[in-house]
Parts: C-alpha cells; structure tokens; sequence
C-alpha cells in the first residue's frame, strides 16, 4: 500500500485554499506583529527605528504610497497618523505619486507601504521621494526585500509568508504596524498622552482576539454568502476607518470572485452610485465604532427602500435596527473596522468558493507586480 503525499496540501495545513488558512492565522499573525513592541506602563512602543533627535517634532508631513491594499491599509493608517500623531498625513497610490515636499523635503517622511517589497509602482515612487531629499520608511513583510534597500528606515510587519494571490493577513498586520507607528510619531511629538496611548495600545492589544471572534462566525458569512449567489453586482460602504474597509471588502470580492463590487464612502451613495441599487445588489456596511455608523444607517436606508438586502457590520451589543444581516464585532475602538474586515474577507472567500473560483490564483492577477 502506498500513501499519496501531496506537498501542497500539507503546505495548507488542512485547508482547501490557503487564503482561508491565511486569513485564519490572523490572530497568530497580530500576536507576531506586536511581540515585544508594546510598554503599557509607559504608553509607548519599541519600533527601533532611527529617527535623529528631534525629527519627530519638526516633521511636517507624512506621506503614504502604496498599490491596491497596501494602498487601502495605508488610508487607514493616514487617519490614524492624523488622529494620533497630529501630523498631516496624505495617502498616494504609488503609480500616481510624485514628491512635493516644499522647501524642506527632509521634513517629509515618506513611507513605502509594501508586502512584496517589491512593487515595481511603490518602488518608482519612493525612489523619487528619496531622489528628492525626503526621508523614507518602508513597512513591508518580507525581510531583504529590495524596498529594504532603498529607503533609511524599514518597519516589519511580521505577519509570515502569504501564498494566496488575494492579500488577507498582511492587511490586518500592515495596519496595526502602521498604528504602532502612529503611536511613536504622536509620543515623540508630544501630542499623545500617555493615558491616550494606553486606550490605544489596550485596544491594539485586543486585535488578535477579536479577530478569533469573528473567525469563530464563520459558519454564519457561509450561509450569508449562499444567500447572495444570484446577486448582479455587491456594493461596500463606510465611513472614516470604514471607508478604506468597504474599498478592501470590494476588492477582495472582485479579485477572487470576479463579481462586480464597488466600494463607497456612504455619503456617497446618494451622489450617484444609488441609481445602480436593485433587489439584486446586496449592500455591505461597516457600521461599527470608528465608522460613525449612526450616520451610515441613514444612507443604507435609502438602498434598503429601493429593494437592496443590507448587511452590516456592528459593534458588539450595538441597535441593529432594520438590518437583513448584522455580524458583530468585539469593542475595539477605531479598530473595529479592521476587524469588520476580516467578516468581508470570509464573504469574499465563501463567494468564490461556491462558485468554485481559483481562489489562490485568480485569473490575470499576480501576487507582486515587478512592472511599472
Ligand atoms: C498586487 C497584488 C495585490 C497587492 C498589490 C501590492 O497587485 O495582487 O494583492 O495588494 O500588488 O503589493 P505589495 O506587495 O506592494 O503590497
């Protein structure tokens, strides 16, 4: 008798795909992100990272380039650089960007956000940052990696080698990176206390549970995803820390699915994409803390009257109100979106698993871009 040894499927440590094993090793992968980073009783981090004295307090900018979600983990992380670090923060997609750092470029920093390290994009953006006398930062996975090489400073994000085309854990982990750099910035510039940094850093320090929580859902966003089978085209909406969420929820979806969904401030709605809603598009909103939710119900509202089924994601505990759906998540403040992310990342999963899409490789996508 022979054993079939599949080294690919031991490789999957038992699950069909490794997406869904990679976006399963998320609390495993924040555990990592934040080992030995985080001094509660100073409400400070340990990034090692080697600002020169006094760069902090005379920085006037940040700037973020990054592509497809890196690019989206980056927009949550401006937010938070703005919100903790009380720095202008700005986000480019990497294609797109050019240096305009005023009089004096070395008061910007500019951060290259990538898995790869390897993006050509991201790379052509932060080598005419450097060109032009900024200081740089990557936040990347992967140790050598060329970005590595090109920039003063590189933050890892820890999260362990992702195979599946479709990024899922190095978001989760590219975000907390990012606010444990927000962290650092607004301590240096003494525009956190330390009691604010503690609430920060208690919150962070609950991601990898409350990221198990969600995963415990599963079963729940299977049957979801089942129910909206037949469904023309799926739209995503938040708001602030949901916004970037709703844009990642959509492209995941896309990605491997290959649907059709769009993601929107939902403010927006109203502004145009509303004329599309039917009973045939299910509606997907971040309706947590960090999102100001309260508002995003009045704009899912007005979907909800033109037929469309609502699915929303809400802080534990919180009014569901008229929802069809409501998946909820632990109170983790301006995290919750992040972890409401993890429920789209199972819908987009379920999705294209029951139309038995390739889910680890999708049609005409690469997991690192090495052209401009
Ligand atoms: C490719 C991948 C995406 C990824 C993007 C940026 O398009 O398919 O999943 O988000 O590149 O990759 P990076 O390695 O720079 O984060």
């Amino acid at each position: 008798e022979t054993v079939e040894w599949d080294a690919d499927a031991a490789e999957k440590g038992g699950y069909e795909h490794y997406m869904r094993k990679e976006i399963h090793e998320q609390p495993t992968a924040l555990r990592q992100t934040l080992s030995g980073r985080i001094d509660l009783d100073r409400g400070d981090v340990d990034l090692d990272l080697s600002f020169p004295q006094g760069y902090l307090e005379s920085l006037e900018e940040i700037q973020l380039v990054a592509c497809g979600t890196s690019y989206y983990a980056s927009q949550y992380a401006a937010t938070l650089l703005e919100e903790f670090a009380d720095v202008r923060a700005t986000v480019e997609i990497a294609s797109e960007y050019e240096f305009d750092g005023g009089r004096d470029p070395w008061r910007t920093l500019v951060i290259a956000v990538t898995q790869s390290g390897e993006t050509a994009d991201t790379l052509g953006a932060i080598r005419r940052a450097a060109g032009a006398g900024a200081r740089t930062l990557a936040v990347t996975n992967t140790l050598g990696s060329t970005v590595t090489r090109e920039t003063n400073d590189t933050l890892f994000i820890r999260a362990g080698p992702e195979i599946g085309v479709a990024a899922t854990k190095t978001f989760a982990s590219q975000v907390t990176t990012l606010a444990l750099l927000a962290v650092a910035v607004g301590r240096g510039r003494g525009s956190l206390s330390t009691a604010d940094a503690r609430d920060v850093l208690e919150n962070v320090r609950g991601l990898p549970g409350a990221v198990q929580q969600v995963l415990d859902d599963e079963a729940r966003v299977t049957e979801v995803a089942n129910e909206c089978l037949g469904s023309d085209a799926f739209f995503f909406v938040g708001r602030r820390f949901g916004y970037p969420v709703a844009l990642e929820g959509a492209l995941k979806l896309k990605e491997i699915s290959y649907d059709h969904a769009e993601g929107f401030a939902a403010g927006e709605l109203k502004h145009g994409p509303l004329a599309l809603v039917t009973e045939k598009t299910p509606v997907l909103a971040v309706l947590t803390a960090g999102a100001d939710g309260s508002e995003t119900v009045n704009n899912l509202a007005e979907a909800q009257t033109r037929g469309a089924p609502a699915i929303g994601v809400v802080s534990d505990g919180a009014e569901t109100g008229s929802l069809d759906c409501a998946l909820e998540v632990p109170r983790v403040g301006v995290f919750e979106p992040l972890v409401a992310n993890v429920y789209f990342q199972l819908f987009a999963y379920h999705v294209a698993n029951l139309k038995d899409r390739s889910i680890d490789k999708p049609r005409n996508l690469a997991k690192s871009v090495t052209v401009e």
